[in-house]
């Protein structure tokens, strides 16, 4: 779990690195990007040029993720939709970071490459982007012989470095509904919550927007939670002592398996009218 003085430090460091950058990846999860954005961004950001990065898109639907990026555009925010895990539009985030930084830096003359930094919350896929754009080509600056201390920079492009360390962001004041989602696809830690309880939400949830997915994977048909548990564990095989279906090892594996696209592609929230 995070305390306030972890939030505090971290925001500390997030405002001292901005100061040296042009531009801002700011990491959101495609399947809840209302609920993995944070609020307090902003106010950090302040005038700072910054890309929305919308991560795990291969586990969001994809339609849903067209409007969110088309949502994102409406409100003046770059946005895009990427893979960490498999690269899929790095490119494309490269290229509109150079975007960002050229208007950040309208009449001047560019002495040195453009710097960027990532921030996001826990496991919205920080460390996988920075490894993915640090690839194979690029040198961490700091290793260059002689250069030992400071920040060390990726060179992620031939005009564009990446600072090496993401700003961690905590999900701060998050309503009752975000948090339901933090922890369905996994940005907070499963011991700080009663797992029999979240996936019953996400069983709600699924029953409404993809049905199909439990039936096909488990066989029950959407219906009270409880009873959708019970049955997962009897299909999986997970008893408890005297043969009883052991719900919390289903809800762990039903999370497990939306975790990973086993359930397919299922985005948990839409973009609407109310402002982001
Ligand atoms: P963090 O630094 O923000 O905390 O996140 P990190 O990169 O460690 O990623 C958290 C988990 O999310 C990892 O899975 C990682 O592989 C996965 N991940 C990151 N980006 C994507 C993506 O675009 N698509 C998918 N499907 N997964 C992504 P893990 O199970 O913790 O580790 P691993 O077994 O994959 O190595």
């Amino acid at each position: 779990m995070w305390y306030p003085s972890h939030v505090a430090r971290a925001k500390k460091e997030i405002r001292q690195n901005l100061r040296l950058v042009d531009v801002v990846f700011e990491i959101v999860d495609a399947r809840i990007p209302r609920s993995s954005r944070i609020a307090a961004m902003k106010q950090l950001l302040g005038q700072k040029q910054s890309v929305i990065a919308l991560n795990k898109a291969d586990l969001a639907d994809p339609a849903v993720t067209s409007r969110w990026v088309q949502h994102f555009a409406e409100l003046g925010h770059e946005a895009t939709v990427v893979n960490a895990k498999t690269g899929q539009g790095v490119p494309e985030l490269i290229a509109r970071a150079r975007t960002g930084s050229q208007r950040a830096s309208t009449g001047q003359r560019r002495l040195r490459p453009y710097r960027a930094m990532a921030v996001g919350i826990p496991n919205v896929g920080k460390s996988s982007l920075l490894n993915r754009l640090a690839g194979r080509r690029s040198a961490r600056t700091g290793e260059r012989p002689g250069i030992t201390r400071g920040r060390q920079w990726i060179r992620v492009a031939e005009d564009l470095e990446l600072l090496d360390m993401p700003g961690i962001l905590w999900p701060e004041h998050a309503t009752d509904e975000a948090t339901d989602l933090l922890c369905i696809t996994g940005a907070l830690p499963d011991e700080t919550f009663d797992v029999e309880v979240v996936a019953s939400r996400l069983l709600g949830r699924l029953g409404g927007t993809a049905p199909e997915a439990l039936t096909e994977r488990y066989g029950v048909l959407p219906g009270a939670p409880e009873e959708a548990l019970t049955a997962i564990a009897r299909q999986r095989g997970l008893l408890a002592t005297g043969g009883v279906p052991d719900t919390k090892r289903a809800a762990q594996a039903l999370l497990a398996d939306f975790r990973s696209g086993r359930l397919g592609r299922v985005s948990l929230e839409e973009p609407d009218d109310e402002l982001v």
